[in-house]
């Protein structure tokens, strides 16, 4: 590997490329510590100019690269695997890619590089008087180019849809080195494939992107932020259905259950929430009525809201309110490594998909134990997520990491409702086994056709995403 790395060290300078056995863990580790891999170095290109010639040495010496944003994701996508037999991948962080240009104002439009972090692009969008569609709890590590490849969703997909709605175009190197995409801003063009949708959730596995340009929104002020003790999760819908029937706009519809609310106060501190005793709550942020927000109380009055409900109008009250749901996942990583299974079930289906959770998470633990794994309790398990979008956040702490027998089964259940095995956090490493499940083997075949087609030596990410055959 020694030439190969001189090789990248001629590409980016020496400094850019880090050996260093801690340091070079520290990003082969992912964000729940659940994944952890092997690789031969990481190398921060600063151009796109540098990303093909990274990907040019790579190619050269039969080396994989692992694409890697702000290493928030948590399907495994981001870091290598921990053996195989070939030589360790190279992690291409784009830590680097971080130029931002001035918001057009004219297509409220903006170009925004790989590296840029999400909170960053939404602070440069709010200082010229928009915003950014797509905000999530990592907003401060997440970036552009992450967020695209996982075609994250995040607290406001139920307004603004997933990172795809906000993609207008990308620049991206190939494996073989070749700049694509185009950033000019053009809704419009009807010249054939639309290179930037096929790279949104790719997972790293077509191309590394390098910039994009992104929609920008008129803000929409919040008039109140609403959180509601509620019987389960389809009374959480229920409830859901009805105050978006009777306000102009739900900027975000969110759930957590009272597991999750227990973990969530004991671990950030905070005070119990209205009906404590509740089996789930729902929060709600509403959009004002242009001009008059004060109307907004008259709105929730037709709503028949739960008495345990608390309102918030102001800033204060509203962030007091989104802390128990934004600080979940944090909270859940302290109490131990989750088994995450973030899946998609129809609105319909939530209730029955809740009923049969226990049981089945149940069994699937019985069966971990059975295996010899790690012996651990009672497992601990909570469901929280985007409700308005029908995306549930299924997180069991307890069955040994390593052993994916609750993962399995969870999802199971899921496309068994008819839902969806990756709702927001893509496929990643986790999950391909099961993309079968949810998608036609003729898609999955037409998916492969397209990865061999763009990326024939498997350079880009392999085992992310795709099945093995
Ligand atoms: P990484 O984790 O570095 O990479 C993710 C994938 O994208 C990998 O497959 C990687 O190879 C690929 N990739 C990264 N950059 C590029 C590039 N430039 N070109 C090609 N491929 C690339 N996700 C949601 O959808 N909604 C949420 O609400 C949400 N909340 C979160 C809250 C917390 C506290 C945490 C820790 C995570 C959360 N996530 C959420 C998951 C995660 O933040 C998202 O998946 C995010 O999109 C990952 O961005 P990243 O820059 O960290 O990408
Ligand atoms: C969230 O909605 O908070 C995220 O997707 C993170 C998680 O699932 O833990
Ligand atoms: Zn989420």
């Amino acid at each position: 590997m020694r030439k190969l790395i001189a090789d990248l060290r001629a590409v980016t300078g020496p400094a850019r490329v880090l050996t260093e056995p801690d340091v070079v863990a520290g990003y082969a580790t992912d964000w729940t510590r659940r994944y952890l891999g092997a690789a031969t170095c990481v190398v921060s290109p600063a151009s796109i100019a540098q990303v093909a010639g990274v990907i040019r040495a790579c190619a050269a010496h039969g080396v994989p690269i692992v694409p890697q944003g702000g290493n928030t994701g948590l399907v495994g996508g981001s870091v290598p695997p921990a053996g195989g037999t070939g030589p360790a991948p190279v992690i291409l962080s784009t830590g680097r890619l971080t130029s931002l240009d001035p918001v057009d104002a004219r297509s409220g439009q903006v170009t925004a590089g790989a590296g840029v972090t999400i909170a960053r692009l939404a602070g440069h969008a709010t200082a010229a008087g928009l915003r950014y569609g797509v905000d999530l709890a990592s907003r401060d590590s997440a970036t552009v180019g992450g967020t695209i490849a996982t075609n994250a969703g995040g607290i406001h997909a139920i307004r603004y849809g997933p990172t795809r709605a906000q993609v207008v175009g990308v620049t991206a190197v190939l494996a073989d080195g070749s700049a694509v995409g185009e950033i000019s801003g053009l809704t419009v063009g009807a010249t054939g494939y639309d290179l930037a949708q096929l790279l949104t959730g790719s997972e790293g596995t077509l191309a590394v992107i390098t910039a994009a340009r992104l929609r920008l929104r008129v803000p929409e002020r919040p008039a109140a932020v609403l959180l509601a003790g509620v019987a389960g999760i389809d009374a959480a819908a229920d409830l859901l259905a009805r105050i978006g029937a009777a306000v102009p706009a739900l900027l975000a519809g969110e759930y957590v259950d009272a597991s999750g609310m227990a973990l969530v106060r004991r671990v950030a501190g905070l005070p119990p929430p209205p009906g404590p005793g509740c089996s789930g709550f729902l929060l709600a942020e509403i959009a004002a009525d242009q001009g008059d927000s004060d109307r907004v109380e008259q709105q929730l009055s037709s709503v028949g809201l739960p008495d345990e409900t608390a309102v918030a109008q102001d800033a204060r009250g509203m962030a007091a309110l989104w802390a128990y749901r934004e600080r979940m996942t944090e909270a859940i990583a302290t109490a131990g490594i989750p088994h995450k299974i973030d899946v998609a079930v129809p609105s319909v289906k939530l209730g029955a998909f809740a009923a049969e959770l226990d049981d089945v998470v149940g069994e699937a633990s019985d069966a971990s134990r059975g295996t010899g794994a790690r012996q651990f309790g009672q497992p601990l398990v909570t469901v929280f997520g985007h409700i308005g979008v029908g995306n549930l956040h299924v997180n069991v702490i307890g069955p040994d990491p390593a052993d994916p027998s609750v993962d399995v089964a969870v999802a199971r259940l899921a496309a068994a409702h008819g839902g969806s095995v990756a709702a927001e956090h893509g496929v990643g490493r986790a999950k391909t086994g099961w993309l079968g499940w949810t998608r036609s083997a003729a898609e999955i075949g037409a998916m492969r056709a397209i990865k061999t087609a763009l990326d024939p030596a498997g350079l880009l990410n392999p085992g992310v995403l795709l099945p093995s055959r």
